[in-house]
């Protein structure tokens, strides 16, 4: 697959669309340690982007049962990463296999790399990617939903766990810059 230079951007100043990041094109959260060889990552469409305690910070949404989960909740940093369409089919396949059942991160022929300011690694293909320090991480509790539906989500209580990143550095391909 295709290897993008990646320059690096100014969280504040980015010509991104949040809600089309997550919802279409989706990201990689990866969580580990690349030196070490202890990471996984999944996609996620479900998070936001924005300003917290005064810091450039992600929000991503990770349900129990994720293989990623035991990463997020053990290892201090995780990446996003995002892709162009040509790597649509390998996020598919990260996304319908659990890294617990075998070596999906092979199959899918991305190629992990180190990040820069962060132990989690990301990928040689990612056209944008944000480094991340884990800052908070909370389940959800249903008794502060506040519109009955959203429990529909969880047909087995499976709450997610929210975490919140610190963004300590982005990367992106030049379209990703703002003028
Ligand atoms: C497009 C897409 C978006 C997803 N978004 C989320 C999400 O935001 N949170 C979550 O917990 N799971 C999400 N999933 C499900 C996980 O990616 C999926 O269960 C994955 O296989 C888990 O891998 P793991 O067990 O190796 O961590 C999504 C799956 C797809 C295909």
């Amino acid at each position: 697959m295709e290897n993008s230079v990646l320059h690096d951007l100014d969280p504040g100043s980015l010509r991104i669309d949040p809600m089309a990041l997550f919802d279409k094109q989706w990201f990689l959260l990866t969580s580990g340690d690349f030196a070490a060889g202890r990471y996984n990552t999944m996609p996620v469409s479900w998070g936001s982007l924005g300003t917290v305690w005064n810091k450039p910070f992600v929000q991503v949404f990770c349900r129990p049962q994720r293989h990623t989960y035991r990463f997020m909740k053990t290892f201090p940093t995780f990446t996003l990463s995002a892709f162009r369409p040509a790597c649509r089919e390998a996020l598919q396949l990260l996304g319908g296999k659990s890294g617990k059942d075998g070596n999906k991160i092979v199959e899918s022929g991305l190629t992990p790399v180190a990040a820069q300011r962060v132990a989690a690694p990301t990928f040689a293909e990612a056209e944008l990617v944000f480094e991340c320090n884990k800052m908070h991480a909370q389940f959800l509790d249903p008794k502060g939903f506040q519109t009955p539906a959203i429990e529909a989500n969880y047909p087995s209580q499976d709450y997610h766990c929210v975490f919140f990143g610190e963004i300590l550095a982005v990367r992106g391909v030049s379209s990703y810059a703002a003028e």
